[in-house]
């Protein structure tokens, strides 16, 4: 369910005017409507105004406010600001402050300062979206509901006591019998076996390492609990305001290691992301996509919403460059070019006090009379000749394989190698796949995938059998895998499969391995194609699979590298090394080999998405790029091309696709 309004492509962002005199609000609308925003975010950190003590709700200030915007033709996304419970709350109930791993209780002062199991933190939510659901039910201004901001960023686990009581009623209900959890978390290695639930700790600080399967399950666990939270939230809102739909904000797809998303989407109607530019990354435009197109992902193809980013530059990193001209209008349509429906930032009005007051706004501490704003104004216009796309989709003939199960798993300790990282491997990949201009989405290793010319698996380490019989029936079916090394070890306890590696995909990839030979670091082996590989070499040994490149050398020389194992109507590739140079040529060969179409010629500066009948080009060098092969009307300014387009250095062209006259 996508908000019903604005209609159009939202434009706006998090809106704090009780952080301002009155009559900055005064100036804040007529600047919104000089730049065309049409939707604010509300009241996220504003428990302490909403509620000045206990059981006393104050929403006059809030009513004004919403009120102005509303008759300026501006929406409101509400938000429920438990991420900020106030003073009074935590000073009556010291026991929902979160505790770390290592056992410290943090302080009041920060955000995000309850614990999402503790109980007098959830009857104080309850109590609260209770009183705002029913103040603002049949609000004409109000389209949506945010609930709490960005769960587990910080805050991905706590250890205090109300957790630890909730996680033993989690094992119980998991696991029922405890010999069970004995079995499942393999407690006879250093004799760990346990008799009864309530020995059972949190995985805290250890002078050595804890168990894997326990830290596993604390991790989904953990995660629960911030869902339990949302959807008490949820649940209110829905019952009192049921066409309003509901959402969170998620801190980022690619960053949120703690949040398994793909249980989080089943309890959202719209699907949020926010996201942040790793500011001194000269090709952050990869990551940006890479966070937009697994935000798509999530929400099963359909539009989702952009929910923050910058509009200049974040206050939070170590150097926090400002964006360079041009930077935020392509940042913000390469959202829409993967399939958001709205442009939204943190914040409208940059703060003058607190913790973020370097952080830039929409309305910069310059004003409006800077370069900033005028290109949050020309944005604004160009979003509105883009309003036909909303809803659209974006079609994808290649998949990665993200699962954040394999993600914990893989980072947990006493692995082969501390560079074998999840997020590096998807990175390396999707990178490579970019710059070929192929458009990706993402996909649980379960999902239904037979859509998909190409599946590629970066870093499956954590595969259950269920998902590896999915995999083998795709490629049976037609499909073309492939798998990077170290995927395929362990089950969903951190087991091994049985048997040699790989043994979830033994048979799938038709090889086995007998050694894992990390590399030293800094260290490179040769590939047959002449090229450097880095980090993992390993002795592969076919059994069905075809040897494609091999090692030149290095302590796997002569063996293979790159293999292929045709299986039914597809193929199962597998590699078994990081190249430092080929990654894109191999990958290239796996395309053409599945017949995957993609642009040939472009420079990788410049990026290509098609959605809804259009297409972007998005110039991100800094020199003029001409692309064949795309003919149509240009969105901003009405003309027509049939013959090759150039798109200036740092400029963005988006065509309506029609073909020639
Ligand atoms: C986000 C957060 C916002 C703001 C922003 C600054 O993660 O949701 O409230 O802090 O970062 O970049």
């Amino acid at each position: 369910m996508y908000p019903e309004r604005p209609a159009g492509i939202a434009y706006g962002g998090d809106y704090n005017p009780e952080q301002w005199p009155r009559e900055v609000l005064e100036e804040d609308v007529a600047l919104m409507r000089e730049a065309g925003v049409n939707l604010v975010t509300l009241g996220l950190f504003s428990w302490a105004l909403m509620e000045p003590e206990e059981g006393r709700f104050a929403f006059g200030w809030l009513d004004e406010i919403i009120d102005r915007l509303h008759a300026n033709g501006v929406a409101v996304d509400l938000g429920t600001p438990t991420a900020a419970p106030p003073a009074w709350f935590v000073a009556r109930h010291p026991d929902v402050l979160p505790v770390t791993r290592e056992g410290v209780r943090i302080g009041f002062g920060g955000r995000q300062s309850a614990c999402s199991s503790a109980p007098a933190f959830r009857e104080a939510t309850a109590r609260l979206v209770r009183a705002l659901g029913e103040h603002y039910r049949g609000h004409p201004a109000v389209v949506m509901w945010h609930v709490h901001n960005e769960y587990g960023a910080p805050l991905g686990e706590c250890y205090c006591e109300h957790s630890v009581a909730a996680w033993r009623a989690w094992l119980r209900q998991k696991y029922r019998d405890i010999s069970a959890l004995n079995d499942a978390w393999g407690t006879t290695f250093w004799g760990q076996t346990y008799t009864d639930w309530a020995e059972i700790d949190a995985p805290r600080a250890n002078h050595t390492t804890v168990n894997p399967a326990q830290r596993l399950d604390y991790a989904r666990f953990s995660d629960g609990q911030h869902r339990e939270h949302y959807a008490l939230q949820r649940d209110i809102l829905r019952e009192l305001t049921p066409g309003l739909p509901v959402t969170t904000n998620f801190a980022g797809t690619v960053n949120c290691k703690s949040t398994d998303l793909w249980q989080w989407a089943r309890e959202l109607d719209v699907i949020a992301n926010d996201h942040y530019l790793q500011a001194e990354r000269p090709d952050n435009h990869i990551d940006l996509a890479m966070s937009a197109d697994l935000a798509r992902s999530v929400a099963g193809g359909r539009p989702w919403m952009l929910m923050e980013h910058s509009a200049g530059a974040v206050n939070w990193q170590p150097r926090n460059l400002a964006k360079r001209p041009g930077e935020m209008r392509r940042n913000s349509l390469a959202h829409v070019a993967r399939g958001s429906d709205s442009v939204l930032f943190f914040q409208f009005r940059a703060s003058r006090f607190g913790a973020e007051k370097f952080h830039s706004g929409m309305v910069p501490h310059a004003g409006t009379g800077s370069e900033q704003w005028r290109e949050i104004v020309r944005l604004g216009a160009d979003l509105r000749k883009l309003a036909g796309l909303r809803g659209s989709r974006v079609r994808a003939e290649v998949a990665l394989v993200w699962d954040w199960e394999s993600y914990w798993a893989l980072e947990l300790d006493w692995r082969p190698s501390v560079d074998l990282t999840f997020r590096e491997r998807m990175d390396a990949f999707y990178e490579a796949l970019w710059r070929e201009h192929v458009t990706v989405d993402f996909v649980h290793p379960s999902a239904d995938i037979s859509g998909y010319r190409v599946v590629v698996a970066p870093s499956s380490y954590l595969l259950t059998e269920a998902s590896a019989k999915n995999l083998h029936r795709y490629v049976e079916a037609g499909g073309h895998l492939l798998v990077s090394y170290f995927s395929g070890i362990v089950d969903e306890h951190d087991t091994i499969h049985p048997g040699a590696h790989p043994g979830a995909l033994r048979e799938l990839l038709g090889l086995s391995i007998e050694e894992f030979h990390p590399l030293r670091e800094h260290e490179t082996v040769t590939l047959t194609t002449g090229d450097p590989a880095r980090v993992w070499s390993e002795r592969v040994r076919p059994a069905g699979a075809v040897t494609v490149e091999g090692f030149a050398d290095g302590p796997d020389a002569g063996h293979p590298a790159l293999t292929r194992h045709d299986l039914g109507a597809g193929s199962a590739w597998y590699l078994a090394t990081a190249p430092v140079t080929g990654l894109r040529d191999l990958l290239a060969r796996v395309l053409d080999h599945a017949g995957v179409s993609r642009p040939r010629g472009l420079p990788d500066t410049l990026e290509l998405v098609r959605r809804g009948g259009h297409v972007f080009l998005i110039n991100h060098g800094d020199r003029p790029v001409t692309a064949e092969g795309v003919s149509g009307v240009s969105v901003f300014d009405g003309v027509r091309h049939d013959g090759p387009v150039t798109v200036p250095a740092g400029a963005v062209t988006v065509l309506l696709e029609t073909p020639r006259p």
